[in-house]
């Protein structure tokens, strides 16, 4: 089977009610990044930060895979499929993708701030946390999340898989934020490449098919052409 290898961004989960970041009342508009999502942030408020992945994992309680994560799922019949996400979001998974890589960290875990390797899996019914939440050793714990400022864990295996690819699709990211940005240049000259996106952003690669659409309508389209592809 042909290696079809996934880049998803925000836009993957905008129509299952997720926020983006950088749309118009985006989530960066409401909660300064530096001040939520960073390193730096992080050390000055604790609280702060627990407070707003906490929010965060509330409005991931309600949110459903939408028709997009569900058609990614779906051609895993036809494809060796990998889906490598900047999103924090479980919704691959819940739609039932196999192969999920998450970049930037995963919003449902959490880990210890001792030992960072000990990651715990929150539950629907216990997924807030605090500055006084202790692990079963008595440490405190942190969101699994990748803040701003911190290396990337995940890059290298992204990469490889990258490289590997035999059709490469990028699905509603801004393209603005690196480490994850770059993957679309370790793709291997000559294979065909898709980016889904209504507000396509500049792509400097040669021979990107562009779906100007929505994740669900986009993968709607972006499934006949693969049929054609295997
Ligand atoms: N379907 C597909 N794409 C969409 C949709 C949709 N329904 N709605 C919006 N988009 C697109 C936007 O046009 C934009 O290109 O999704 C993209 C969202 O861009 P960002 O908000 O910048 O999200 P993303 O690129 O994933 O951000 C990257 O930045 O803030 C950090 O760590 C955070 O992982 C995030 C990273």
């Amino acid at each position: 089977m042909k290696k079809l290898v996934f880049s998803t961004g925000a836009g993957m989960s905008a129509e299952s009610g997720i926020r983006t970041f950088r749309d118009a009342n985006g989530l960066w508009e409401e909660y300064p990044v530096m001040q939520v999502a960073s390193h730096t942030g992080y050390l000055k408020d604790p609280a702060l930060i627990h407070r707003f992945y906490n929010e965060r994992r509330k409005q991931l309680l309600d949110a459903q895979p939408n028709n997009g994560h569900i058609a990614i799922r779906n051609l895993e019949s036809m494809f060796d499929v990998q889906v490598i996400t900047q999103n924090v979001d479980d919704l691959h998974e819940r739609a039932g993708s196999t192969n999920v890589l998450h970049l930037h960290g995963e919003l449902m875990k959490v880990r210890s701030t001792k030992h960072e390797e000990r990651v715990y899996t929150l539950t629907r019914d216990n997924c807030e946390t605090s500055v006084d939440t202790r692990d079963e050793y008595g440490d405190p714990v942190r969101p699994h999340i990748v803040f701003f400022e911190e290396p990337v864990p995940n890059f290298s295996a992204a990469m490889r898989l990258a490289q590997q690819a035999d059709i490469f699709v990028v699905i509603g990211t801004s393209l603005v934020v690196y480490p994850a940005a770059s993957l679309i240049d370790c793709v291997r000259p000559g294979t065909p490449v898709f980016y889904i996106d209504p507000k396509p952003a500049a792509i400097s690669r040669p021979n990107v098919t562009i779906i100007a659409k929505g994740a669900s309508e986009g993968m709607a389209e972006l499934t006949e052409i693969l049929k054609g592809m295997q």
